[in-house]
């Protein structure tokens, strides 16, 4: 980046007045600290998280703060549910994370590595590659079979040959139990299978963390179980990173290490599901627990 786009990154900072990024060592080591007893993942005394976030802010059009101070760690293989109202900031701290939004101020580290201010388009895309995002309303493209849509960002982003990636969505189209429509395109599918393509997409460019952004919540009630038991299998059995904002509460209580509850652009509460649902600190978290349950 150039000195003056990096100076004003350092002004907009200063003006914030969010310390510098932790060095990684005291990072990880304090990380350890606060987490060991708020989640069930197991990490060995070695790892370091996969993603950090210090201090996030997001303040859209100069004004209307919308994250006011994201704190948060999430360790390699682990499931994190991201529970909060509407409006809290979970989708925009998402989108922070993959840089569909440019954070204000604070820190997002991947892997140690900072992405927030100093990354060119081309460490963006590779950023972008590293984490697969799943949205709401499954932006598959309409004019491509489901299994076109699972081969195209293999083709055209990570350059595979054309049979490679054709094996490889047939493979992710199998895992999501739709080998049998993988020539249909997506009018022709319902919404759970839908969302089923887009998550056999994201997958299918095995990215480090998958991000879902209430990957259930524009489907009609029948549909919503087939996708949780593919969001479910692969928090069991493929071993991903995934941090997955969500108002399916029983998702969350069987399958996630760590319950995170978000508001007015802060995590108020985190913990294992146990801990959050049963046991909630927050007379917030209560209140909203109570308010949906
Ligand atoms: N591009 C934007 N411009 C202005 N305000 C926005 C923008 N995106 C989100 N917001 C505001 O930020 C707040 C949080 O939004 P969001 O992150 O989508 O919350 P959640 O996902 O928790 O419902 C909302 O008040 C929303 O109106
Ligand atoms: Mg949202």
């Amino acid at each position: 980046m150039f000195d003056k786009a990096k100076a004003k990154v350092e002004a907009r900072r200063e003006a914030h007045r969010v310390p510098p990024a932790l060095d990684a060592e005291q990072a990880a080591s304090e990380a350890h600290e606060r987490d060991k007893g708020l989640t069930k993942h197991h990490f060995e005394p070695h790892e370091h998280p996969c993603v950090r976030i210090e201090h996030l802010m997001k303040t859209f059009d100069g004004e209307t703060q919308v994250l006011t101070d994201v704190n948060l760690t999430v360790w390699p293989g682990e499931v994190v549910c991201v529970l909060g109202p509407s409006g809290s900031g979970k989708s925009t701290m998402l989108r922070c994370i993959n840089l569909l939004e440019t954070p204000t101020a604070g820190h997002i580290l991947i892997e140690d590595k900072e992405i927030t201010g100093h990354l060119v388009t081309k460490e963006v895309n590779k950023l972008r590659q590293n984490l697969g995002m799943v949205f709401q309303s499954f932006n598959l493209f309409p004019n491509l079979t489901a299994k076109g849509n699972v081969m195209i960002g293999q083709t055209k982003v990570l350059k595979k040959s054309k049979a490679e990636a054709e094996a490889e969505a047939l493979k992710q189209l199998d895992a999501v139990g739709l080998l049998d429509r993988a020539d249909f395109k997506p009018a022709q599918l319902s919404g759970g299978q839908q969302q089923r393509v887009a998550i056999a997409r994201a997958v299918a460019m095995h990215p480090d963390i998958l991000l879902f952004d209430e990957p259930t919540s524009a489907l009609d009630p029948e549909l919503v179980r087939g996708v949780l038991d593919v969001m479910r299998d692969l928090a069991e059995n493929g071993g991903m990173t995934m941090i997955v904002v969500t108002h399916e509460m029983g998702f969350a209580r069987e399958v996630a290490d760590r319950v995170v509850f978000m508001e007015g652009g802060v995590v108020v509460e985190q913990g294992t599901p146990e801990m959050v649902f049963d046991n909630p600190q927050n007379p917030r978290t209560a209140q909203f627990l109570g308010s949906i349950g």
